[in-house]
């Protein structure tokens, strides 16, 4: 559900605009924390390119930002397609002039097919890897040409706490693709420093989404619950908060970071 409003604890209401002037494009825009980051970005005075695979999702996305008075597009295509992203970035910078912030939000999680590597189909494991971290690749690849001509930008990708530690309950393709996000991230930060390009990743705990929505069942959120030293699961304007940090100049001093959001899950 996408929440609205600029005036929620910590996003920095009041402190003024932070992203005016610049255009993000973020993948999984259309729903969840995507959404979440949209609408705060464009609070914020960026023009939102809404990057999704669900065209209605997206166009929502869309009236939702307009409704509040900001600026958006929607571009419909799959992540982890190199010409759907290619033409992604080009719709965006057709319509808006330029690229400074790409927000590699899009991921899926899917239990039923994604648990251990003894229980995993091979087409599974690849459509899954592809999605979550093959995306970043071709994002990053037709993206920074356009951050560097800007003279500088911002990447955030977004892992999860899974890549930080393991877990009875197995999601060995999601994990490892979200572990690899953080050496790209790295390789990103070093090589493109030079350019006033910042590469970071955001580690969410567990986040109230539409991705999570099927699985928490009332038992398994108290489970979370009880295992959150914060004692509750997120809410996904937690998540884009971070990424509002990190796609604005208040973290000009942060690359190749890790920035856990987990309500001191990771920290136990
Ligand atoms: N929800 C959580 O608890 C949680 C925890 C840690 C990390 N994450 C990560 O945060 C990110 C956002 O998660 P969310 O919970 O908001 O997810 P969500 O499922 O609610 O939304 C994901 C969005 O991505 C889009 N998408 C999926 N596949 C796509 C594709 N192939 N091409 C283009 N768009 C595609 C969907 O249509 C959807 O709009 C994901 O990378 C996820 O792995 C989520």
């Amino acid at each position: 559900m996408a929440t609205r409003g600029r005036t929620r604890r910590g996003d920095g209401a009041g402190l003024g605009p932070r992203l005016k002037g610049k255009v993000a494009f973020i993948t999984g825009a259309g729903r969840g924390m995507g959404r979440e980051g949209a609408l705060l970005f464009a609070g914020h005075g960026a023009k939102i390119v809404v990057a999704d695979i669900d065209r209605a999702a997206a166009a929502e996305t869309v009236a939702l930002i307009k409704e509040e008075g900001g600026v958006a597009l929607a571009t419909i295509g799959d992540v982890a397609a190199e010409a759907d992203v290619k033409r992604m970035i080009a719709e965006g910078v057709r319509a808006f002039g330029a690229l400074h912030i790409l927000y590699n939000n899009a991921g899926v999680l899917w239990k039923d097919r994604d648990r251990s590597v003894t229980e995993t189909e091979e087409a599974s494991w690849d459509r899954v890897i592809a999605i979550n971290l093959k995306s970043v690749f071709l994002v990053a690849k037709h993206g920074i040409p356009h951050l560097r001509k800007a003279g500088g930008g911002s990447i955030i990708n977004v892992g999860s706490v899974s890549a930080l530690a393991g877990f009875t309950r197995a999601q060995d393709a999601y994990t490892s693709a979200k572990g690899a996000l953080i050496s790209l991230t790295k390789s990103l930060a070093i090589q493109f420093a030079k350019d006033g390009i910042r590469c970071n990743i955001i580690h969410p705990g567990i986040v109230d989404t539409p991705m999570q929505a099927p699985h928490l069942t009332a038992a398994l959120r108290r489970e979370f619950e009880a295992s959150i030293p914060l004692g509750r699961i997120a809410h996904p304007r937690e998540i884009a908060c971070a990424a509002l940090f990190l796609a604005s100049e208040e973290s000009s001093f942060m690359t190749g970071a890790e920035l856990v959001v987990d309500g001191g899950f990771t920290a136990q």
